[in-house]
């Protein structure tokens, strides 16, 4: 089943970036049904092809709007990343995480769960409905995107290993493959590699949490962290965790890479919050992409990112200053 899930706070018709790329959400639902009825015979790879038979296939381009779907094109998704493993400038991603192998694929689930093990990406995926799901990204750095993911809700993963009672937290982590990833060789990065970020279990098993596995109705380009990649979307952009090889489940807190890192700067929790600046820059507004010196297209930044009615409840009663 293809579900397109509509929330109230998705993006409105005025925050519209105009679109060719991506196909209209009818293209894909016509394709749904037959080609569904052979997803699973055909031996792995996450491609195009399989993604088709998943109900997301090639169509005409998509000329229109569709009323609520705000999307920032995906020559800009796709080519102006934070992925640090392939370097710092904005256009390393694109240029060099071709160089990374993403097939085969397994996720080690770990921890505090009944059932740990590692999975090839092939069964994670093999009785999950995907989803589409176009939401805001907010980087830390006061950008954003709004971005049409095809994803499933995290839960749908963790449930299958079946957390313990114990499990409070969920650390996620990155491939570490320095021969394959040329930020992780550079002798001056001031990351402590591999990657990892981490969520309460609750925010973890929140519907609007999704692992994603495409965009723009096609697979995952390896710079937006493919094969399979964590999307918060009331977060900041950090927490978005790409190409996972690992989750654990834990009691504790997880030791979080920026967290880690400069912990006055990045906080555990990163909830896009207007009222709580970053101490060298402030939170207040952004640069909604495609933007330029000419036309910057800053707009107000809104508390969990426009998401509060879905997520405020997670946090009653935390002092979201404090918990920053
Ligand atoms: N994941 C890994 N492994 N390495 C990274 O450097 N950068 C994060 C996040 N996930 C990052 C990462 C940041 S800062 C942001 S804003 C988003 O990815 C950007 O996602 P995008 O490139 O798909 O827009």
């Amino acid at each position: 089943m293809l579900v397109r899930v509509k929330t109230r706070s998705d993006p409105k018709t005025s925050e519209i970036t105009p679109e060719r790329v991506y196909r209209s959400r009818r293209e894909i639902m016509a394709l749904g049904a037959s080609s569904l009825a052979l997803a699973g015979l055909d031996a792995f790879a996450l491609s195009e092809d399989w993604l088709k038979r998943r109900g997301f296939g090639d169509g005409p381009a998509f000329q229109g709007q569709d009323p609520g779907e705000a999307v920032t094109p995906f020559e800009h998704a796709s080519a102006y990343n934070n992925f640090y493993e392939f370097g710092t400038d904005k256009g390393d991603p694109a240029r060099y995480a071709g160089e990374m192998t993403v097939d085969p694929w397994s996720v080690e689930v770990t921890g505090e769960v009944a059932k740990p093990g590692t999975i090839a990406i092939e069964d994670l995926l093999a009785n999950v409905d995907l989803e589409e799901r176009i939401y805001r990204l907010r980087c830390v750095e006061a950008w954003s995107m709004v971005i049409p993911w095809i994803g499933f809700p995290v839960k749908r993963v963790l449930d299958r290993f079946e957390p313990a009672a114990s499990a409070k937290y969920v650390e996620f982590t990155t491939l570490h493959r320095p021969e394959e990833m040329r930020g992780q060789r550079d002798f001056f990065s001031s990351i402590d590699w591999p990657y990892v970020e981490g969520l309460r279990l609750d925010e973890a098993n929140h519907p609007l949490a999704i692992f994603a596995v495409g965009m723009y109705g096609r697979v995952l380009p390896n710079q937006n962290g493919a094969p399979l990649r964590l999307v918060v979307p009331w977060k900041y952009g950090f927490k978005s965790i790409k190409s996972i090889v690992r989750i654990r489940l834990m009691r504790r807190q997880p030791r979080t890479t920026w967290n880690v890192m400069a912990p006055y700067e990045y906080g555990f929790y990163a909830n896009v919050n207007p009222e709580v600046d970053h101490p060298r820059w402030s939170q207040k507004t952004e640069r909604r992409l495609p933007s330029s010196f000419f036309s910057p297209n800053r707009i107000e930044t809104r508390m969990f990112n426009g998401y509060d009615e879905e997520v405020a409840p997670l946090y009653a009663g935390m002092n979201l200053r404090r918990k920053y």
